[in-house]
């Protein structure tokens, strides 16, 4: 297999971590290139369920190397905490297994703590983002006063780093009515964590070029989706990381011209997590029956997700700024049972080839496709499907305009149809 960029293509928990899981079969490495523990990737391996939050979704594939790259923003508490209850169902992932990126950035308690008042305060205009401290954490890797692991893994170094920029956090904690935070409390509690991750931290990107001289493949996953793009989502209401493919490069340390295949993850129908536009979202009984088909409650925040059909002009724009190869559909059992399945083709007004600058205003039109009966989850090729499942497939390949090359139709590992060159190889 050649080196694979993994994106969502909607507002995230597309299926991307499971998919990952599929593919890692073969690959020499999984690597993270965004985001942090606001993830929440699901894996189903043999009926035990596996949440990720800043672990690659390589890490049930014992030959695989799993890399935090630079572009991740790292809670070092949730990563031990992971990394233990891997290890308690006796999956020990060693130094060997997984590096961290020296180059990626820590995030703080402050970071925690701002995150937390500034949504408080926001009230109904908040962008109800997982709390987990992400955005103010890359608002200091930007500002160039963060602490990356590098700092962690030193404990004076640590000291001096956190020492300059506290009584400014302290400021705007106590701003927005928190309590302010103690330097002391802070490098003691952070100390014994980077001595414990210090084994893991050094170069990532050598790694990675390590393997591609090997000749071994590299999966970048991605973790939210395209919308949730700092550049090119649903402004204001995204994360703060560049979530497209081409955040993979910059995030990892590897060249653009190293990465041969973009598979996008879209899902049979639309979920959002959080505030924000979202044209196909169906507030009524049928919204409520795909998150309960679905189980579509968050796999970070526990909230549940709000639901609504297939967006095809969203999923063809992502199909535009990801540069994406190949589609992979998830999730496409949980519609079974439905007379008619709503597919938005268009938005009044726009063109193929045109996406508006906000979604707040669009109008989608829809389709009608027949519906289909029955469990998919034991179908294991395309031939397999109900007719109309199939009709919706290719439905959805033509409006996107990029082949459908892997359905998933149910959370286990091999709840899985392969097919297209890219996969079946
Ligand atoms: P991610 O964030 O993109 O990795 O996705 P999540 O793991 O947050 O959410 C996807 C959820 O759907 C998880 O609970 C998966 O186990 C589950 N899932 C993935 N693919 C399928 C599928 O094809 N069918 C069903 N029914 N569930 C799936
Ligand atoms: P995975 O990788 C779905 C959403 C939050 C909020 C916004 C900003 O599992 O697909 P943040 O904490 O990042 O500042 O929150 O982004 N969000 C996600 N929604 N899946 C995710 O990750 C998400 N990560 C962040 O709900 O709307
Ligand atoms: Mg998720």
């Amino acid at each position: 297999m050649p080196h694979v960029v993994i994106v969502g293509t909607q507002w995230g928990d597309e299926g991307k971590g499971k998919i990952v899981d599929v593919l890692s079969r073969h690959v020499g490495a999984v690597a993270r290139f965004q985001g942090g523990n606001n993830a929440g990737h699901t894996l189903v391996v043999e009926g035990k369920k596996v949440v990720l939050h800043l672990l690659p979704s390589g890490v049930l594939r014992d030959d695989c190397l799993c890399v935090i790259g630079n572009g991740v923003v790292v809670d070092p508490a949730v990563l031990l905490e992971e990394l233990d209850e891997l290890g308690e169902t006796g999956r020990v992932l060693g130094p060997e297994r997984l590096r961290i990126s020296a180059q990626a950035h820590v995030i703080m308690p402050y970071h925690l703590a701002l995150d937390r008042l500034r949504e408080a305060a926001l009230g109904d205009g908040r962008i109800g983002t997982t709390c987990r401290g992400i955005g103010p954490c890359y608002e200091d890797k930007v500002a160039r006063r963060g602490v990356r692991m590098s700092d962690l893994v030193r404990p004076e170094v640590l000291r001096e780093r956190i020492a300059r920029v506290l009584p400014e956090k302290n400021g705007a904690i106590a701003a927005l009515g928190g309590e302010p935070l103690d330097l002391d409390a802070i490098v003691e509690a952070l100390s014994p964590l980077g001595e414990r991750l210090a084994p893991f931290v050094g170069d990532a990107a050598a790694e990675l070029h390590r393997l591609h001289r090997r000749g071994r493949s590299i999966l970048f996953e991605g973790a939210q989706g395209t919308f949730l793009d700092i550049d090119h989502g649903t402004y204001p209401y995204v994360t703060s990381s560049s979530t497209v493919a081409g955040g993979a490069c910059a995030g990892s340390g590897v060249g653009p011209t190293l990465i041969d295949e973009v598979v996008g993850i879209a899902k049979a129908y639309t979920t959002r997590v959080g505030s924000g536009c979202f044209p196909t979202e169906d507030l009524g009984e049928p919204g409520e029956r795909l998150r309960a088909q679905g189980a579509e409650f968050g796999a970070t925040t526990g909230r549940p997700r709000r639901c609504g059909w297939f967006d095809a002009p969203l999923v063809r724009h992502a199909a535009r700024l990801n540069g994406l190869t190949r589609l992979a559909l998830t999730k496409l059992d949980v519609l079974s049972g439905l007379s008619e399945v709503p597919l938005c083709v268009a938005y009044e007004g726009y063109d193929r080839e045109s996406f508006p600058a906000a979604l707040d205003d669009v109008t989608p039109i829809y389709e009608t496709m027949p519906g289909w009966e029955g469990d998919l989850s034991g179908c294991r090729s395309i031939s397999e499907l109900p007719a109309n499942a199939l009709r919706y497939v290719q439905r959805v390949e033509e409006l996107v305009g990029i082949p459908v090359e892997l359905v998933s139709v149910g959370p286990g590992r091999s709840d899985t149809i392969l097919h297209g060159d890219l996969f079946t190889r």
